[in-house]
């Protein structure tokens, strides 16, 4: 099993998420992160930390968000996606895009 992070953070990119992973299994595109599920122990003390509430246990994951379990493992690996281990600023326009649904056609891969 792993953790997943699912569409609430494209286009949010809080980060809060990295700074709590004690394996480093977090990988940064240009508007979303994503687990590597090879990485992940199943800690879950990355969940409360999202403020959007983006990140599941693979098994918690509502149905309309299971397609991030494929996205997740292939982006940790995609050309361009690395490591990040450290918060940084989330993107300039996260607050108004934390609530909105249906963002997968913003991803930038
Ligand atoms: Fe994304 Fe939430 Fe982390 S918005 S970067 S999963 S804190």
């Amino acid at each position: 099993m792993t953790h997943v992070v699912s569409e609430n953070c494209i286009r949010c990119k809080y980060t809060d998420c990295v700074d709590v992973c004690p394996v480093d299994c977090f990988r940064e595109g240009p508007n979303m992160l994503v687990i590597d599920p090879d990485e992940c122990i199943d800690c879950a003390v990355c969940i409360p930390e999202c403020p959007a509430n983006a990140i599941y246990a693979e098994e918690d994951l509502p149905a309309e968000q299971l397609a991030f379990i494929k996205l997740n493992a292939e982006l940790a690996r995609a050309d361009g996606w690395k490591s990040i281990t450290k918060r940084k600023a989330a993107l300039p326009d996260a607050d108004e895009w934390k609530d909105k649904p249906n963002k997968l056609a913003e991803l930038v891969k």
